[in-house]
């Protein structure tokens, strides 16, 4: 009897050891994206953005490096969709659009998302003068239930982090939602909830002031 319960007790144990093997294979092979391919996609996207996602800002692209990939699929797939960048007036996003396009399916968004996400962010060279970063503190005020006391980010609400954006980037990206360009697609579900929030930088003083504050948040 004694014998019976430890034989049944180890075999308990032994099939549940396989079933948390394999349960934990298949959710690696769920959910894990393949780097490799991504690298390999992501050969296109240095002639802008550069091997290291740094970014080059003569040629407008932004640093994408430390984007998180759900941000990063979620853009590439707005791209892809006409969602944005596709304004006439949107220069810069309609140089962008095209190379969402070499990506043919989901499952290579997701790959080069993964692999951009692996990419070390730093922080950019400031390029922008005269902001107010005291002033503009009270303007990230309003900033900060989104994009977090730190700029880092919040994956929940899709807020991306601000803390290694370029400083001309953002004051492009503030002016394109202020104008409408970006975020005034109905289907732009992140863009549309970001739109409200450009107009409460009445010019582009107010603006460069944010950044200003944003960029030292990002030096803390
Ligand atoms: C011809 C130059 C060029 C190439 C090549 C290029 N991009 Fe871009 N990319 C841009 C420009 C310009 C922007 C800024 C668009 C804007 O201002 O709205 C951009 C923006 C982005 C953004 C948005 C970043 C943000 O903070 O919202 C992502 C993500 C991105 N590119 C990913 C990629 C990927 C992945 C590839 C390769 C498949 C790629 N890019 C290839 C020029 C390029
Ligand atoms: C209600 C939440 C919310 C608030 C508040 C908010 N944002 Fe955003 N912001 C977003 C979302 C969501 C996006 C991504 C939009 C998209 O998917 O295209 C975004 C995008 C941005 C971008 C573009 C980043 C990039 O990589 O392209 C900048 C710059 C930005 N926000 C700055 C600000 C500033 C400055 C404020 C305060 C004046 C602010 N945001 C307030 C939600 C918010």
């Amino acid at each position: 009897m004694f014998q019976r319960m430890i034989f049944s007790y180890f075999s308990f144990r032994s099939a549940a050891a396989a079933c948390a093997i394999s349960l934990t294979l298949l959710g690696s092979s769920l959910s894990a994206q393949d780097l490799d391919n991504g690298k390999k996609m992501y050969q296109i996207c240095t002639a802008c953005h550069g091997a290291e996602g740094h970014g080059n800002q003569v040629l407008n692209a932004p640093q994408i490096a430390g984007l998180d990939a759900v941000y990063l699929e979620t853009q590439l797939r707005n791209w892809k969709e006409g969602i944005r960048g596709a304004h006439p007036d949107d220069t810069a996003g309609l140089q962008m659009r095209p190379m969402s396009m070499t990506l043919k399916d989901e499952e290579t968004i997701k790959d080069v998302a993964a692999y951009v996400a692996t990419l070390e962010a730093k922080i950019p060279e400031a390029t922008l003068e005269g902001g107010d970063a005291t002033k503009g503190q009270a303007a990230y005020a309003v900033c900060l239930a989104c994009h977090g006391p730190d700029a880092g980010g919040n994956a929940a609400l899709k807020s991306p982090s601000l803390r290694h954006q370029n400083d001309w980037y953002m004051l492009a990206q503030l002016k394109k939602f202020k104008s409408g360009i970006r975020g005034s697609n109905p289907k732009d579900v992140g863009g549309m909830q970001m739109r409200p929030m450009s107009m409460t930088l009445v010019d582009e003083q107010a603006m460069k002031d944010v950044i200003a504050h944003i960029r030292s948040l990002a030096e803390k």
